[in-house]
């Protein structure tokens, strides 16, 4: 497998009509790769988390509905978008707080529209794939541009080449400062209770020669209290129009931490992950995932038998904790509710 993860990519479409993947719930002990040519196996993957990360999920979301097209084809179904809009009604609930997913599949419907069946799909899908990857590039040069040299600085849950189509958001920047000689240490969070940090993100720093230094969430406080930590970068699932951030569940207290120590909080993510149908935080939908989740550990039982757990994958960040949010198209700052708008304006002109 290429462990080049400047190149790495967590997802492929492939000439036989499927998708491959790396299944991100094996890593890191195993590195094993999923083949799928229905979208059915591939939103199940999205939901099992076997491909997970916003800008990753709506990439998979992307090539689900191309999948579903052209087994449409295959049946001879008269009917393209009646059954493009059935698969795309299940692809969407698959993880929903991922605002890439809904805007992946809304873009794949609209390019239904104009035709050009199948192909035309596969296409599509393969060129949401490219500009994410090509975002990804152009977030991590704004991002260390934050940066101080010598920067050290704290991230949470994984937001790296996995979670997108290449490269990354959060860990993007990360990686781009590294390259410049900024950085000199990342802390991953190890991001209960599926532990993205521990799992994925360590993974990647440690393929990419990144030196970094795995902590208990708990451990945040403390360690922006000793001034360890520069800065706090982390990735988005839903940015609302008002600025507002939903991400993994604990982002929220990460930022309060950073308001409290005086340390930037920075978010970065592509502005397909930035949806300004929601005017705020509230209107975003968390996902609740089953329980088991927090109750045990790689399969192991870590509490008493029918503990009750609560399992929100994602939380709100407030847009006024928000010090700067790093897109592919620049660096925003609050007012979010008019940076944001006159940034997609400027996109869609
Ligand atoms: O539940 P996950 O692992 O899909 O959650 C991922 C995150 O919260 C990431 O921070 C976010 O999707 C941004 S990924 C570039």
């Amino acid at each position: 497998m290429d462990h080049d993860l400047t190149e790495f990519r967590p997802i492929s479409w492939q000439d036989d009509a499927s998708v491959t993947l790396i299944d991100q719930t094996r890593l890191p002990l195993e590195e094993a790769w999923l083949r799928f040519d229905d979208y059915r196996g591939l939103v199940g993957a999205i939901r099992e988390m076997r491909v997970r990360g916003a800008p990753a999920i709506g990439i998979a979301g992307a090539y689900a509905v191309a999948l579903a097209a052209v087994e449409c084809e295959r049946q001879g179904a008269e009917d393209l978008e009646g059954a493009l809009d059935a698969a795309a009604r299940e692809i969407r609930a698959a993880r929903p707080t991922a605002g890439n997913l809904a805007w992946a599949v809304d873009r794949m419907l609209e390019r239904a529209l104009l035709s050009g069946g199948a192909c035309a799909l596969v296409s599509e899908a393969k060129r949401i794939h490219e500009e994410d990857v090509v975002a990804n590039r152009d977030i991590g040069r704004y991002g260390a541009e934050l940066l101080d040299t010598g920067a050290s600085v704290l991230t949470h849950c994984n937001t790296g080449a996995l979670a997108t189509g290449g490269y990354g958001t959060a860990l993007g920047v990360v990686r781009s400062a590294w390259s410049q000689g900024k950085l000199s240490t990342v802390y991953a969070t190890e991001t209960r209770p599926l532990l993205q940090g521990a799992r994925l993100t360590a993974w990647e720093l440690d393929r990419a020669g990144i030196p970094f230094t795995l902590i208990p969430d708990s451990a945040a406080a403390y360690l922006m209290r000793l001034g360890s930590v520069g800065a706090i970068i982390v990735g988005a699932d839903r940015i609302a129009a008002n600025g507002d951030v939903a991400n993994k569940i604990g982002t929220y207290g990460l930022a309060v931490l950073a308001r409290e120590h005086g340390l930037p909080f920075y978010v970065a993510a592509p502005t397909s992950t930035i949806d300004l149908d929601v005017d705020s935080g509230v209107g975003i939908p968390l996902e609740h995932r089953p329980t088991d989740e927090v109750t045990s550990v790689a399969g192991v039982p870590i509490t008493v038998q029918g503990a009750q757990a609560l399992n929100t994958a994602f939380d709100v960040t407030p847009a006024e904790c928000v010090s700067a949010i790093i897109t592919e198209r620049g660096v925003l700052r609050g007012p979010y509710h008019r940076s944001l708008e006159s940034l997609l304006e400027a996109a869609h002109a």
